[in-house]
């Protein structure tokens, strides 16, 4: 199941999300339909508050890059209950885009190499280290489940600048080739 993706402006991305419980029904669905939500929009990371769930899950599909990098040809993960317990090395920077904040791409800092905790949907407990490009995309999606969004990390005077691209988002006036559910309508 595609579902909408929420964007800029939701309040459910601004919110800090909640653990899953072992009771919790449909995980394994959840995820799944994640990935094809992911899919369809041509992205590489997803979190549950960009379909409007205020949980703490994100997938991550890096396999279509494994014609340039071999190591990402299997790379497609759910995280559940993520934990980043190590954060390593230097600060890298790197352009961003995200799909809830369709047509705008910023630089943003981010360590090239992290320690994570988390869970799969069989409730297999993790701890891995990921570093590269991998990292980059699971810290920007870690991020989605604290309420933190990439364009945070501007510049106040790059904020000022990409100010009226958002308030367009927040209102549905972007074009994208994937359904969003537009905050104010
Ligand atoms: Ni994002």
């Amino acid at each position: 199941m595609i579902y909408p993706i929420t964007v800029y402006g939701d309040p459910v991305l601004r919110k800090v999300t909640t653990e899953i419980d072992q009771r919790f029904e449909g995980l394994e669905k959840l995820a799944e339909d994640m990935f094809e939500t992911m899919h369809n929009a041509e992205g590489v990371g997803l979190a549950a508050p960009q379909i409007g769930l205020a949980l703490r899950i994100f997938v991550v599909d890096l396999s279509a890059l494994g014609e340039d990098e071999p190591l990402l040809k299997d790379f497609r993960r759910a995280f559940i209950n993520p934990q980043i317990i190590e954060k390593v090395g230097e600060k890298v920077l790197m352009e961003e885009g995200c799909l809830s904040i369709p047509g705008l791409r910023e630089d943003v800092l981010r360590y090239d190499t992290i320690r994570m905790k988390f869970t799969d949907v069989n409730w297999q407990e993790h701890e891995e280290i990921f570093t590269g490009f991998p990292a980059r995309v699971i810290q920007h999606e870690y991020d989605h489940l604290e309420g933190v969004m990439f364009v945070d990390y501007c510049s106040p005077l790059k904020k000022r600048i990409i100010k009226g691209k958002l308030s367009d988002i927040t209102k549905g006036q972007v074009s994208t080739s994937y359904r969003i559910k537009v905050p104010r309508s």
